[in-house]
This record gives C-alpha cells, sequence and structure tokens, in this order.
C-alpha cells in the first residue's frame, strides 16, 4: 500500500510516500480501506521531532475515515498510535464507530477528534451552560471553528472567536461568532472584557497559551473558566526541535512565555480572582466507549441538523501532505485540512 513515512524528524519534506506492506490487525483491530484522514496540529510537532520517543520509521496521522474490510460498513476511527496517512490502516474497535447514513466521510472525520475535542473543551471540562459566554483561541482552526459553532448550538452567547488575520475573523463571525478579535491586540483583555458588555467572559477555549491565555484570564468573570486543550511551540514547527523536558509534561518541545507557549498559574491567582483552570484531553474520552460513542452520536446529530459542519480547507494527495503541514504551520488555513488518500499526486 502506499503510506506517507517518516524516517528522520525535520521540515515538511521529511514526509515521503513509499510502498510499505498493510498492517496487520492485532486482536481487537480492524483494517479500513481509508478514503480519508486528516492532518491534526499535533502531527506537526511530531514530525519536527518533539516527541523523541516515537520510534521511526513511522507513519503519522491520528484518524481515519473509509470502509471496513471486514463488513463493508462505512466507519471513522481514532489511531492513538499513529498510521493514518495510509491506504490502509489497522484501527483499534474500541475506538471506532459507524458513520450515520447520510453523513459525507469529511464530516464525521472533522467531527471525530476535532470536534470531539471542541465538545470534550466546552462541555465535560468547561461545564457550559446556556447563556454563558464563551471565547475561542485559534477560532478559525480545524479545532477551533466546530467549537465555536457547538458553542453557538449549546446556548452560549456571546460567542467570541481569536484569530490573526481579517479574513479568518470574517471566517469566524461567518460561523456564528457575536465577535472576533485578534490575539496579538495588546488590548485584548479590554476588548474582551467589551464584547462581554464590561462583565467578562465565562468559558475560555484556549489551545495557544503564553500571552493570549493571559490575556484570556485577565478578562474572565468571577467564576470564569479556562480550559487548556495544548499551546502552540513558540519555534516554528517547520524545523526539528528538541522537547525541552522542562516543565513540559507533554513533550511538545514548547518554551515557556511568548504569544504561545506554557505558562504558569498560582492558586493564589485563582483565589484572589474566583476563577478556575480546567485541562483537557482526547484521550481520556477515547479510553472511556461509551463517552466516545456518546459524543460522537451527540456531534453528529448536530451535523444532521445543520448545526455543525466541518469547513474543508483544502483537500491533498498523499504526496501533498508536506506542503498541507507548511501550510497549518504558516497558519494559512482555515477549518480542517483533509488528505485524500486514494488520489494519485
Ligand atoms: N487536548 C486535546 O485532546 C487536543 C486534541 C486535538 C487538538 N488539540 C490542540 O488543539 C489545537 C488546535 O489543533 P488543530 O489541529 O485544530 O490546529 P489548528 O487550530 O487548525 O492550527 C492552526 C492555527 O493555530 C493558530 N496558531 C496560533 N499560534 C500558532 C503558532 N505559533 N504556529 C502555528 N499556528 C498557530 C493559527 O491560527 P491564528 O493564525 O488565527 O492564530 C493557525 O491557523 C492544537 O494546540 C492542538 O494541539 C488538543
Amino acid at each position: 500500500m502506499r503510506a506517507v513515512l517518516l524516517r528522520h524528524p525535520g521540515g515538511p519534506d521529511a514526509l515521503r510516500v513509499e510502498q510499505v506492506p498493510e498492517p496487520v490487525p492485532e486482536p481487537g483491530q480492524s483494517l479500513i480501506d481509508v478514503t480519508l484522514t486528516g492532518v491534526n496540529f499535533d502531527d506537526l510537532d511530531q514530525r519536527a521531532g518533539a516527541h523523541p520517543h516515537l520510534p521511526l520509521p513511522a507513519i503519522l496521522g491520528v484518524e481515519a475515515a473509509g470502509r471496513r474490510r471486514a463488513d463493508g460498513r462505512r466507519v471513522v476511527a481514532l489511531l492513538r498510535q499513529g498510521g493514518g496517512y495510509a491506504e490502509v490502516v489497522a484501527a483499534p474497535d474500541a475506538h471506532t464507530v459507524e458513520i450515520p447514513t447520510g453523513l459525507a466521510d469529511a464530516q464525521a472525520l472533522g467531527l471525530f477528534e476535532q470536534g470531539g475535542t471542541a465538545y470534550g473543551a466546552l462541555v465535560l471540562a468547561g461545564r457550559l451552560r446556556p447563556g454563558e459566554s464563551v471565547a475561542v483561541t485559534a477560532a478559525a482552526g480545524g479545532v477551533g471553528h466546530l467549537a465555536v459553532q457547538l458553542a453557538v448550538a449549546l446556548g452560549a452567547s456571546p460567542v467570541i472567536g481569536l484569530a490573526s488575520t481579517p479574513a479568518k475573523r470574517r471566517f469566524v463571525t461567518g460561523l456564528g461568532a457575536d465577535a472576533a478579535l485578534g490575539p496579538a491586540d495588546p488590548d485584548l483583555p479590554a476588548r474582551l472584557r467589551a464584547a462581554t458588555g464590561g462583565v467578562g467572559v465565562d468559558l475560555v477555549v484556549d489551545s495557544v497559551g503564553g500571552t493570549v491565555a493571559r490575556a484570556a484570564l485577565a478578562a474572565l468573570a468571577p467564576f470564569g473558566r479556562l480550559v487548556c486543550l495544548g499551546w502552540r511551540p513558540t519555534a516554528a514547527p517547520d524545523r526539528a526541535r528538541p522537547a525541552t523536558g522542562v516543565g513540559d509534561p507533554a513533550g511538545s518541545g514548547a518554551l515557556p512565555g511568548g504569544e504561545a507557549g506554557i505558562i504558569a498559574l498560582s492558586t493564589a491567582e485563582l483565589a484572589h480572582g474566583s476563577i478556575g483552570c480546567a485541562g483537557f484531553w482526547m484521550r481520556h474520552v477515547v479510553d472511556r466507549r461509551a463517552l466516545l460513542c456518546d459524543v460522537a452520536d451527540r456531534l453528529f446529530a448536530l451535523a444532521a441538523q445543520g448545526r455543525l459542519t466541518v469547513h474543508v480547507d483544502r483537500t491533498v494527495p498523499l504526496a501533498d501532505v508536506g506542503a498541507a503541514h507548511a501550510a497549518v504551520a504558516a497558519r494559512t488555513t482555515t477549518g480542517k485540512v483533509l488528505i485524500d488518500v486514494r488520489r494519485e499526486g
């Protein structure tokens, strides 16, 4: 089969299409003939070498949609061990769900991992209640554009998206956000407060960290919460970077401080502001089969009602996965970046 292999950490050109043997499913796994897979931000960090324990050569890619070979059913799967950038994957049955009739593979793929993350941040960790205000960082991105729509669908108001360019901010308001702000605005705390009528934000979903997270924390209303989904590297993920290993439990290689990156919070800050800080990792949904199915059902139902749509930025063949990584790293994408594994380059 054809697959994109990473033999050594590096830039986008470290990703090369090669012929490799099909995977052999272990007990509890099934083969899927893949139609679509996708790029997730963490793939960029893996490619750049931020996860030093990744066995190489590796096939990256943590999600796949296609047909289960055993019964021909359309399914979508999460692939914790990677392997998604390939024509065939061996997916854990416990991490696979059937795609409802009428839902396109692209929608199911975008909803399962990135939509599940948005749901986890807003509902499971963020405990969002209808009528609360929500702010989403990287709101035009894969997770972010679904978090904005989901917040609106769950009755949040106002919903505020952060995105770095005017075009992205127009995209975010087109998704239903009440306001879109620039993350680099020096007056971001005041602008966030103003967007909530001076009250402050009830729930922030943050995946950037650094000064953006600091500004969002400063704009929280009493009893407001910030949910951390991750953080962007402070170095461009288009070149190999070692993991810092210090204050970086996930080994992302992110350095503390700056526009992005990990920030430190004290319990005194939380107490003085009557604010909360939580984290969310999709793995803890994936590990719970009943919860994973429940989240997928809710997201697929909202999509069927037309209240949640995966916006596809581009669909590339396997040969162009490196270029797709470069586009995500350059912050030029909006919504989901898909890989059509059957398309010849
Ligand atoms: N916790 C979990 O379980 C989980 C699961 C999935 C994803 N995540 C995290 O959620 C975040 C979003 O992932 P995604 O796959 O949807 O990616 P994405 O948001 O589509 O990533 C691209 C966007 O990130 C923003 N960005 C901010 N700082 C950046 C930087 N230094 N370099 C590059 N981009 C930067 C850019 O938006 P602007 O230009 O508008 O700022 C860019 O367009 C990531 O941090 C990822 O690790 C967490």
